[in-house]
């Protein structure tokens, strides 16, 4: 069994946020046309809040890492299982994504798509648990900084379920 103890940030909260987000990238890209990268699956509801708040030329793209299962967070090892369909080169990329928590999935992203010579690279995140970092990576953009604790919501799932839930909330998985 498991149990969600509390709401740790609200719809409404995370509506106000995403919405200032995207006016930060609108600013930043004024003029620009931009490939937004959602990493699945986990990001998808971020994504799709955020790039309908950006009133720049947006194209979108999906890119699928598997961590194989949980063991990335021991090995480092992340690999990917669905590349991108579109060219990165000379494009200026932002990655979204919904966690940064021990930045090896983040780390291997930059490194893949650096090597495509885009014009430029950003990272926008949702959340960030620095605690957990094991290394020294950062997101351009970053929603809210968060405790060590396990989140379902807004994306966020726990054994695949919750992700449909409209707040972040907090989750014992013993109950
Ligand atoms: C989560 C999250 C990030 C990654 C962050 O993905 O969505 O992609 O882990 O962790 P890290 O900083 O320790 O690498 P997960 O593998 O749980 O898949 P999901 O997006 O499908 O939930």
């Amino acid at each position: 069994m498991s149990k969600i103890t509390k709401v740790l940030i609200d719809e409404n909260k995370i509506k106000e946020r995403v919405r200032e987000l995207g006016a930060e990238i609108s600013r930043d890209y004024q003029g620009k046309d931009i490939l937004m990268i959602g990493i699945l699956r986990g990001s998808v509801i971020f994504f799709a809040d955020l790039i309908r708040e950006i009133n720049c030329n947006v194209v979108i793209d999906f890119i699928s890492v598997s961590s194989y299962g949980a063991s990335h967070k021991t090995t480092g090892e992340v690999r990917m299982m669905k590349d991108l369909d579109e060219a990165v080169d000379g494009k200026d990329v932002v990655i979204v994504e919904d966690i940064v928590d021990t930045g090896l999935t983040l780390q291997y992203l930059k490194k893949v798509l650096l090597s495509r010579n885009p014009n430029s690279l950003k990272v926008c995140c949702l959340l960030d648990k620095p605690e957990r970092r094991k290394v020294e990576i950062s997101s351009d953009y970053l929603g809210f900084t968060i405790p060590n604790e396990f989140v379902v919501g807004y994306g966020f799932d726990y054994a695949q379920k919750y992700r449909n839930l409209k707040d972040i909330c907090v989750l014992d998985p013993k109950g």
